[in-house]
């Protein structure tokens, strides 16, 4: 069954916006095989909004726009199958998709036999252009249906950002993965803002139906159609940790054609997607830093006793990550210690006791994988 782990991907609207083609997408998953992506788990190439024509045909179908996409959607999902890949688009819950395109408001049933028609196999489900008074929950109820009966198995992306308590119903709506933010931008105040508003949502996520953080901007570099201003290596790596830390589904953004070697390496850090891919699901809790506020820890449960611990610096000014066992759950008295490893220099610290404490930089990150060790 489809959607156990947080799904992966790419998706071209952080890149393109709606200025997408065949060629762009086909280069896409061409990029996906020869970058390793796909080997790191990569699987999904989703086109997102901009895809159709303006009006539906007379029988009610979408169209896809024939300037843009000449070949039609069947022979560029062959393609991307053909890659080894899966296949993903998009469209709205609305009236219009948010770019204005037609949505699926009432055609559920349609736009779902012509998805599996065409071999699509991930949905992203826009809320624009939502009738006022249509309860949203009723909408993705009735996708989820046309969708788990249109004969192919297709993955569900619910992108209502997180408004109407959409934590309260979307994941026994139906949906795989459900996007809880507004949408993220090329700036690191905008990871910080998404990562917080994530608090308290922690327990609304778990296997096959996922809190999505939304798109990554990894290797954006202030390129693109999120650009605000653009973020550091180090940015970049804190932001793809706390993605992997909080089990969001990992939909690459940036233009994986064109990717240098500190981003292929981020995105492809072998030990944090095993993290993010934990099969518990498990999204991490958080702890408050000791003597800075601007540090939280996040404590992610794994399968067969491991933990991953990554402290963050949201804050301007050097941090000290100051973490006691205690408050992960281990008294001093237990006689055990944690085996810490870094998830990003690959350094095995050893067996600490009782504590563990570090200077952070600003905007900064340590991951470690822990594993409990007897010491006496
Ligand atoms: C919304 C979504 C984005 C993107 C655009 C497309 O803003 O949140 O992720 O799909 O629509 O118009």
């Amino acid at each position: 069954m489809t959607g156990h782990t947080p799904p992966m991907g790419w998706n071209s609207w952080n890149t393109f916006g709606v200025n997408i083609n065949e060629q762009i997408i086909k280069e896409a998953a061409d990029a996906i095989v020869a970058a390793g992506l796909a080997d790191a788990g990569y699987q999904y190439v989703v086109i997102d909004d901009g895809w159709s024509l303006r009006e539906r045909d007379g029988n009610k179908r979408l169209v896809p726009d024939p300037e843009k996409f000449p070949s039609g959607m069947k022979a560029l999902s062959d393609y991307v199958h053909s890659k080894g890949l899966k296949f993903g688009i998009y469209s709205c819950a609305g009236v219009k998709t948010c770019a204005g395109y037609p949505g699926s408001f009432e055609h559920e049933f349609i736009d779902a036999e012509t998805f599996a028609e065409w071999g699509v196999d991930f949905l992203k489900y826009d809320y624009c252009y939502k009738p006022r008074d249509m309860d949203g929950r009723l909408l993705y109820r009735r996708m989820a249906m046309a969708l788990k009966n249109c004969g192919r198995e297709i993955l569900f992306s619910a992108c209502n950002w997180g408004i109407d308590d959409s934590h309260l119903w979307m994941r026994s709506a139906g949906a795989h993965m459900w996007r809880s933010t507004y949408d993220i931008l090329d700036s690191w105040e905008s990871i910080k803002k998404l990562a917080l508003q994530q608090l308290g949502k922690e327990c609304y996520s778990g296997p096959y139906s996922y809190n999505d953080v939304d798109m990554l901007v990894v290797g954006m570099y202030n390129k693109g159609n999120v650009a605000l201003g653009g973020c550091t290596d180090e940015e970049y790596k804190t932001h793809f940790s706390l993605w992997c830390m909080m089990n969001s589904p990992l939909m690459i953004g940036c233009d994986v054609r064109k990717m240098n070697k500190a981003t292929r390496s981020i995105l492809t850090n072998k030990e944090l997607i095993a993290v993010n891919q934990d099969l518990e699901g498990r999204q991490a809790y958080t702890i408050t830093g000791w003597h800075s506020k601007d540090v939280i820890h996040y404590i992610k449960p794994l399968v067969g006793g491991d933990y991953a611990i990554c402290s963050v610096n949201f804050g301007d000014s050097k941090g000290w990550s100051h973490l006691e066992f205690w408050d992960l759950g281990l008294p001093t008295a237990a006689g055990y210690g944690f085996e810490l490893h870094d998830l990003w220099t690959g350094e095995n610290l050893g067996v600490k006791t009782e504590s563990y404490m570090t200077a952070l930089e600003p905007h900064c990150c340590k991951v470690f994988r822990a594993k409990l060790k007897k010491v006496n």
